[in-house]
């Protein structure tokens, strides 16, 4: 399995191989929920590519860029036994030459400053500009994400289709440990306490999907329950929305389906989730 370090070496590798190129973004840190994306990425293309980059201009500064935990001896060896055929894993100056301040970056709508960009300024625009690079680098048939990162994917999917690349952007359902509890990288920051704690999350948004599935329409209390609940577990809550699935806004007359959505930390955490619900 190639592990290139820079974009002119994964390009030459690439370069005149035949059959669909997948692409699965990460940050490394990799649990099974990245390796759902990396089984996903296999059946439906010929060349599985993941690149794992903890990307500066996502983090804000007061964000865990520093601590962000890498593991790239363990995340290669699980890639190896999942049989990916490249690994790209960029230095920063190869990815930044310019620095930060110097940078192009992808500009999104107002979308990305609402739900989890309201409390990180910043952020989306941070993750879209290092999507349509790995886009422009590797030129993916399709690329693979996490729906778990319900608002990332939609943004993603915005950019890829405004700015008319030609990648297929594939969601791919959230792993969940039995408690519920959605895998991620920032679970390492809960103690064991708070790890039980943490499945109130996925059991508040279950309660709310519930809900409306039974005929509730009245978002604004589903959401203030869902919030007060949260903080009795002792949560520190950012957010708790239903949305329109699709825009993300709140639920109108063109509304097909709904996300309900939440963000909280839990100790040093800040934990997502999101579940979908049919009306
Ligand atoms: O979801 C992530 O891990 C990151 O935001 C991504 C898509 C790899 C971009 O850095």
């Amino acid at each position: 399995m190639p592990v290139c370090r820079d974009i002119a070496t994964l390009r030459d590798t690439l370069r005149g191989g035949e059959g669909a190129i997948g692409l699965v973004p990460t940050m490394g840190n990799l649990h099974e929920g990245h390796l759902a994306l990396v089984r996903a990425c296999r059946q439906a293309c010929d060349v599985t590519v993941v690149s794992i980059f903890v990307n500066p201009t996502q983090f804000g500064p007061s964000e865990d860029f520093g601590n962000y935990p890498r593991t790239l001896d363990d995340d290669l060896r699980y890639l190896r036994e999942a049989r990916v055929d490249h690994v790209f894993a960029p230095a920063v100056d190869d990815m930044y030459p310019q620095g930060r301040d110097g940078q192009v970056t992808v500009s999104l709508p107002a979308l990305a400053n609402t739900l989890c960009g309201a409390s990180r300024p910043g952020h989306f625009d941070g993750v879209a500009t290092v999507v349509a690079k790995l886009f422009n680098i590797v030129a993916p048939d399709k690329s693979f994400f996490g729906e778990k990162d319900w608002q990332q994917l939609t943004l993603i999917r915005a950019m890829a289709r405004q700015l008319d690349m030609r990648v297929e952007v594939v969601g791919v359902p959230t792993v969940r440990e039995s408690s519920g509890l959605a895998l991620s990288s920032r679970n390492i920051y809960l103690s064991d306490d708070e790890r039980r704690r943490a499945a109130t999350l996925n059991r508040v948004l279950t309660w709310i999907k519930t809900a409306v599935e039974e005929g509730c329409r009245d978002y604004s209390s589903a959401e203030e329950r869902g919030s007060r609940d949260l903080a009795e577990a002792g949560f520190d809550v950012d957010y708790v929305a239903v949305r329109d699935a699709e825009r993300l806004c709140p639920p109108d007359a063109e509304t097909a389906s709904l996300r309900i959505l939440a963000a909280a930390r839990l100790g040093r955490a800040r934990l997502i989730d999101n579940v979908g619900a049919t009306i």
